[in-house]
């Protein structure tokens, strides 16, 4: 399949006449895929009432078919048709948190296909506020059903560049709308109990929610995010999966910033000479390791000041070390408040878990 890769500046007003925004909209409608900016991430989108559209997407990712999607509207009263109740807390979240990087777990209606769902009787929805993902779906006049944009296992794609590495001559088009803002997918919360659950951190941290409706219950998935527990099934079926993995082996070291640096220094001195090392660290410790540093591939992920920073860095530089051929990366811990429990969420399972603490 050709794939049609388009540039479209997210800035540019009247998004909705753009002639490759009705196209996209087209190819949906059809039951084809295209692949789309988001706040977040890049997306992989299809009709997401059409079960064959849908296969397309498991298809073309590879991805196992019981990991279910998320539907993403353009307007909050689409949730209406696609859900049977939106409990208080739902409608609170929603009222202040979209469009923006939290979807929501509710249950479903009759409608929405068993193939997006993975057969629950839940259904992820999200109200995305990029323009151009606002505008495709409102281009394809349906619910766009959209995972991220990467071949299942690798890292979130961040770049339009990402997707084209994993996609290309599986997807009918790919719309370049530059680098996404946040760069790790949404917060998935659950809102069919009593009490809101987070399935998976994400860009839309945890204090921020329990601010508007309390204390947040996390999933074991999350919860137990420090000790991979074989035994332990997070309820949400994604979380489950090897991840976000770069190609390279990677180690992450925790601990006190002293102590870390120390064992940086070990590691370095005493790896063995052909290895290609990777150091994805904080500008903070890269410069008081600098010395030690040279000869190898350095890359920072951002200041201690801005986690955000971190967030939007993070995927695309795990790709890069790729690239870069490196054998053994080398990571950073962060702290675990704010975006650094996402963060350290999608690092711990690109490292399968492999974490020195000091
Ligand atoms: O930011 C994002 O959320 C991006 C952009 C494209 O919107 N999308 C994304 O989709 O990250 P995906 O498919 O890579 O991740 C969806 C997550 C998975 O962990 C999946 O298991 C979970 O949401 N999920 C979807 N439907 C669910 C349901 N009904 N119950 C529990 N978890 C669900
Ligand atoms: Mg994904």
């Amino acid at each position: 399949m050709k794939t049609v890769i388009l540039e479209i500046n997210p800035t540019e007003k009247n998004l909705k006449n753009h002639s490759g925004i009705i196209q996209g909209g087209e190819i949906i409608k059809e039951g084809g895929l295209v692949a789309f900016p988001t706040e977040t991430v890049y997306g992989l989108g299809a009709n997401g009432l059409d079960s064959e559209a849908v296969k397309g997407i498991y298809k073309a990712k590879d991805r196992p078919s019981d990991n279910p999607l998320i539907l993403h509207i353009a307007d909050v009263r689409d949730v209406e048709d696609l859900v049977e109740e939106i409990p208080d807390h739902a409608k609170l979240l929603m009222e202040r948190f979209w469009p923006g990087p939290i979807t929501l777990v509710l249950k479903k209606q009759k409608q929405v296909p068993a193939q997006v769902t993975g057969g629950l009787d839940t259904v992820a929805v999200r109200m995305p506020s990029h323009p151009i993902a606002r505008a495709l779906i409102a281009a394809a006049g349906v619910p766009i059903a959209a995972p991220s944009a990467n071949r299942s296992g690798r890292p979130s794609p961040t770049l339009a560049e990402h997707v084209t590495r994993d996609l290309a001559g599986r997807v009918e088009m790919i719309i370049d709308g530059g680098p996404c803002q946040m760069g790790i997918e949404s917060t998935v919360i659950d809102c069919t109990g009593e009490t809101p659950m987070v399935l998976r951190p994400g860009s839309l941290s945890v204090e921020e929610m329990e601010e508007l409706v309390g204390t947040l219950q996390l999933d074991v998935g999350v919860a137990t995010a420090e000790n991979k527990e074989k035994d332990v099934a997070p309820k949400s079926p994604g979380m489950k999966y090897r991840h976000y993995s770069p190609e390279a082996q990677l180690l992450i070291i925790e601990g006190e910033d002293a102590e870390v640096q120390k064992k940086f220094i070990e590691m370095i001195n005493s790896a063995e000479a052909n290895l290609k090392l990777g150091f994805l660290a904080t500008k903070e410790m890269v410069s008081q390791l600098q010395d030690h540093l040279v000869d190898h591939s350095v890359k920072v992920l951002g200041s201690r000041e801005d986690l955000g920073e971190m967030a939007a860095n993070l995927f695309r530089l795990l790709r890069e070390f790729d690239e870069e051929d490196v054998d053994l990366i080398l990571a950073e811990g962060l702290p675990l408040h704010g975006l650094g429990l996402a963060v350290m969420n999608r690092l711990r399972k690109a490292a399968g878990y492999q974490i020195i603490r000091v």
